[in-house]
C-alpha cells in the first residue's frame, strides 16, 4: 500500500478547487494584466484546475523552486533562479503565487521577498493545502485550499520522489515507504 488513508477525496478537491476558483475570479475579475506564477512541480496539476475555471485571462509562469528535492524533509534553502524576461514582466503588475503546500513556509516567504525588488503592483498568494505545523516562516495566504495535518501527502500533484502525482486525492503517503 502506498498510501495510509485519504485526507481530501476527489470530490472534496474538486468543490475546494471551484471555491478557490470563484474566490479568485471575484477578487481579480476587474484586475488588469493577473500574472500567474506557478510553483512546478507539485502546483502543475492544481493549478491547471484552478486557473481553466477562471473567467478572465490570465497569463502563468512556471516556476520550479522549492526547499524540498524529493525527499520528505525540507532542505531549509530555496533555490531561486528567475529569467530575467519574467523579472521584466513582474514590475507594476498583480502577481499571484499559486503553490501546493505551505509548509515550512521557505518557499513562499523566499519567493515573495524575492519579488519585491522587481516592483510588482501587488503579490497574493494562493496555495492549496497548509500543513498544521507551525511553521519556519509566516506568510499570509490569500487563498487557501484545505488545512492538512503534519504527515508527508502525495497526489493532486504532490509527490513522493516523482512518484504518485497522478492520483486523483490526497492522501498521507503510508510510513512504510518511508522505511
Ligand atoms: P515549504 O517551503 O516547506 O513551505 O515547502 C513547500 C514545498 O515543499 C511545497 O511546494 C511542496 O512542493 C513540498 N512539500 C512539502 N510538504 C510536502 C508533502 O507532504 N508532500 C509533497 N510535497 C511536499
Ligand atoms: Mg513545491
Amino acid at each position: 500500500m502506498i498510501y495510509d488513508r485519504i485526507l481530501i477525496t476527489a470530490e472534496q478537491l474538486d468543490a475546494g478547487i471551484e471555491t478557490l476558483a470563484q474566490q479568485i475570479d471575484s477578487a481579480h475579475r476587474q484586475t488588469e494584466g493577473l500574472l500567474a506564477l506557478v510553483l512546478l512541480e507539485g502546483a502543475r496539476i492544481f493549478a491547471d484546475r484552478l486557473l481553466s475555471r477562471l473567467s478572465f485571462p490570465v497569463e502563468t509562469e512556471y516556476l520550479k523552486i522549492s526547499s524540498y528535492r524529493g525527499g520528505v524533509k525540507s532542505t531549509g534553502q530555496v533555490e531561486l533562479n528567475l529569467p530575467a524576461a519574467l523579472c521584466e514582466k513582474i514590475q507594476g503588475r498583480p502577481v499571484l503565487i499559486i503553490d501546493d503546500i505551505y509548509d515550512t513556509g521557505l518557499t513562499l516567504y523566499s519567493l515573495a521577498e524575492h519579488l519585491r525588488q522587481y516592483k510588482p503592483g501587488s503579490v497574493k498568494t494562493c496555495v492549496l493545502l497548509e500543513k498544521q505545523v507551525p511553521h519556519q516562516k509566516n506568510i499570509a495566504i490569500d487563498f487557501l485550499g484545505f488545512s492538512v495535518e503534519d504527515v508527508f501527502v502525495i497526489g493532486c500533484g504532490m509527490d513522493y520522489q516523482g512518484q504518485y502525482r497522478e492520483l486523483p486525492f490526497v492522501a498521507a503517503l503510508h510510513p512504510k515507504q518511508l522505511g
